[in-house]
């Protein structure tokens, strides 16, 4: 299990009351990962299946799992109110998978099992992990009760692409629960207050482009897209709708997150002004290639027996922060641009930052020293956030995942109605 969290955060952390509602989908099997997650990190999680989920996965499984036993319905242990109480102290409450019958009854109000009781009496944030078949996620009943139940201040994670049930594949699945775990400790962290990217549309860019010398060759760079995933992550915790563009990355996609896979410069500028006519938000923290080579051979470029080496023509790939900083596609939108600096004879990395962000002309830069390649494929990062309005932000060594939270607080400080 993979746990990006550091040592210290881990630990620092007070046990939480996770409910774990599971619906009768036959992702429920999935759950019982999402729940061992929860346990191992050191939450209290108290399961309640519905009694469709039980067709699936019986209870023992979720009672030897969560250490605690469970029930669907509301006539066990009455004395203690379960239907009441499980709801009011809970810190947060997720359901993974969520069919479309409990988002409908959630919608409604209804509440004729201790699931749909304890979404009513709940007052911490409610996570909805929906998972389906396509027809049913994208009729319009389901639909609505979603538009509902986010207008009401759930955040229903957009269901993954993929294989489904049986051979279809489409838009349906039940994120990766290592995903889904990230994102509800994220909502944890941040509180009911920290839904201030709901109703927001973002843009992140990630990972390194590569450009081609022939079909086995490329001119690539070092960059992980760690940092752009954590600041999808983080932006999808806080309630956003997110687009993350992403460049030749090996990392799962974040739950809730529509991914966009792109390979060169040219490929992740189509997709990132694409995807940015609506966006409120755009961060750029890809390493777009500069150049590229001016012709791409067809067939993979042999050795010459002479044992002269090709000479590789360059020419430059268009700037993309700076162009879309220079159009905005939408008016008021906020532009986010990375430097990776190390600092030279003609400035400090801070001088040279300034410059940078100047030159591009976005809203906000955030400056990394690399001296010393520190930054690449680690789960650490520290930086200055530069403002165009003259103020910067230290944000001290830490995780990229508390790095992209202060990032998007310095966002939202800057959006205008
Ligand atoms: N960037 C971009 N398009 C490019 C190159 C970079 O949009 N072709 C974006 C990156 O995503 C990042 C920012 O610009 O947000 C800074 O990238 P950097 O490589 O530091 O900028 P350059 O303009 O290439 O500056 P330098 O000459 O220092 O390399």
């Amino acid at each position: 299990m993979v746990d990006r969290r550091r040592p210290e955060e881990v630990a620092q952390q007070p046990s939480r009351r996770v409910v774990l509602g599971v619906s009768g989908g036959i992702a429920a099997y999935k759950a019982c990962e999402l729940l061992r997650r929860f346990s191992e990190s050191g939450h209290d999680v108290t399961v309640v299946p519905t009694a469709a989920a039980l067709q699936f996965i019986g209870a023992p499984t979720w009672a030897a799992l969560s250490g605690k036993p469970v029930s669907s319905e509301v006539w066990t242990d009455v004395h203690e109110v379960p239907h009441v109480h499980i709801g009011k102290s809970a810190d947060v409450v997720v359901v993974a998978p969520a069919t479309a019958d409990v988002l409908a009854k959630a919608a409604h109000g209804l509440a004729d099992d201790l699931l749909t009781n304890t979404l009513l009496t709940a007052r911490c944030p409610v996570v909805f992990a929906p998972a389906m078949h396509t027809e049913m996620w994208e009729h319009p009943a389901t639909q609505a009760n979603v538009a509902t139940l986010r207008q009401r201040g759930a955040i229903v994670i957009e269901p993954a692409e993929g294989r489904l049930t049986g051979a279809d594949t489409g838009k349906g699945r039940l994120p990766d629960p290592a995903e889904i775990f990230e994102l509800v400790v994220g909502v944890l962290d941040r509180g009911a207050a920290g839904h201030d990217l709901a109703g927001r549309k973002v843009v992140v860019s990630a990972g390194g482009t590569r450009e081609y010398l022939d079909p086995v060759r490329f001119l690539g760079n070092r960059s992980s897209g760690q940092q752009g995933y954590a600041l999808a992550r983080a932006a999808a915790a806080r309630g956003a709708d997110v687009t993350l563009v992403s460049a030749n990355v090996s990392l799962p996609d974040p739950a809730g997150v529509s991914v966009v896979r792109v390979e060169t410069t040219a490929q992740l500028r189509e997709a990132v002004v694409a995807a940015i006519a609506t966006a409120d938000a755009v961060v750029m923290a890809a390493a777009p290639a500069d150049f590229r080579p001016t012709a791409v051979s067809e067939a993979k470029i042999k050795k010459a027996d002479d044992g002269t080496a090709p000479a590789i023509e360059l020419e430059q790939n268009p700037d993309i922060l700076a162009e879309i900083s220079h159009d905005r596609a939408r008016e008021g939108a906020v532009v986010v641009g990375f430097a990776a600096e190390t600092g030279d004879a003609t400035g400090s990395v801070l001088d040279l930052g300034r410059a940078k962000l100047a030159r591009k002309g976005c809203d906000l830069l955030v400056v990394n020293d690399v001296s010393g390649g520190a930054v690449f494929g680690s789960s650490d990062n520290e930086a200055v956030i530069l403002g165009a309005d003259g103020g910067s932000v230290e944000v001290p060594h830490g995780s990229k995942a508390a790095l992209s939270h202060v990032i998007w607080d310095e966002v939202v400080r800057r959006f205008v109605g």
